[in-house]
């Protein structure tokens, strides 16, 4: 069963500021694909704004079932019973990790033309329009999920409430979208940013949903500009999400590197951005 309202019961008021930090991890403990270090951002600590989430109770059903359309269709229906519109952030939400990605979109963007973002699995999560809205450097935000349900309810929330983009050329847009075919719908090279927050970690926890997080890696090397990235953010220990990645990086046609940032520890948990990044130039096949 779902939880009836939201905010779900499994979902508790936050008690504790989580702490957004980047440093070193894990130095040596991943095979010879991973590169460690600290993002091009400043490294200290600060407070975090965001809406606290505790996953304890999450039902089987979910989670067994978390590849699949119809079960984010019944998810983000049963979640959004109350007329006034709510974001639902799977885990922490944009303040915990703008400094990750608005200093990547603002190294990779170019002054004329627009940076391609795209969010995948964005479900009704505020990230993507946050991208829209505090980017500096112009970019065009699609913000992609499998469920026509959390597309419709972001449309319609974009719509009422009108965010304003910092830079006027930028766009905001939520489309329905399996992300294991992105080829369809981006051309080779073409994007700048995608950002995965809980998408994969969903298909890996799932029990038919392996093989469908491998291909979204691969589609998104495909998709990626040689300068862009794809940033993950999981709470996955890193010793089987780096394993993982480097084995879905090496059956890529595209090569990479995959670096790692620790986000934070949230009720005891660790979470993690996983940052993949096409080797210039380095198509395999
Ligand atoms: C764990 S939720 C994360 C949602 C959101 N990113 C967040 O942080 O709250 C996983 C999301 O992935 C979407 N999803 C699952 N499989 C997908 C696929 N093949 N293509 C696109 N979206 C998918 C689901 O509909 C769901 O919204």
């Amino acid at each position: 069963m779902f939880p009836a309202a939201r905010p779900p019961s499994w979902i508790s008021a936050p008690a504790s500021p989580f702490r957004l930090c980047c440093c070193l991890v894990l130095p040596g403990q991943a095979g010879s694909a991973a590169r460690y270090g600290t993002p091009s951002l400043s490294g200290s600590p600060r407070a975090c704004r965001d809406v606290e989430v505790q996953q304890d109770s999450v039902p089987d059903e979910l989670i067994e079932n978390m590849d699949k359309k119809e079960t984010w269709d019944r998810f983000y229906t049963e979640n959004n019973n109350n007329p006034k519109f709510k974001n639902f952030e799977w885990f922490f939400g944009f303040s915990s990790v703008k400094e990750y990605i608005l200093p990547l979109v603002q190294t990779t963007c170019n002054t004329n033309i627009p940076l391609q973002v795209l969010d995948i699995g964005c479900g009704t999560s505020a990230l993507g329009p946050c991208i829209y809205a505090h980017s500096q450097c112009a970019v065009n935000v699609t913000c992609a999920d499998i469920s026509p349900v959390a597309v419709r309810l972001m449309r319609e929330h974009v719509e009422n409430t009108l965010p304003q983009p910092c830079n006027p050329s930028s766009t905001l847009i939520f489309r329905e979208m399996d992300c294991t075919q992105l080829e369809g719908h981006f051309g080779a090279r073409s994007l700048g940013l995608i950002v995965d927050k809980g998408t994969t970690d969903a298909l890996l926890r799932s029990k038919t949903g392996q093989a469908k997080a491998g291909q979204i890696v691969k589609q998104c090397l495909k998709v990626l500009r040689s300068t862009g990235s794809l940033l993950q953010f999981s709470d996955e220990d890193p010793d089987a999400r780096l394993l993982w990645l480097e084995k879905e990086v090496g059956a890529s046609e595209v090569a990479a590197e995959v670096g790692i940032w620790e986000v934070g520890e949230l009720r005891g948990v660790n979470y993690f951005c996983y940052h993949v990044t096409p080797s210039l130039g380095q198509h395999r096949h």
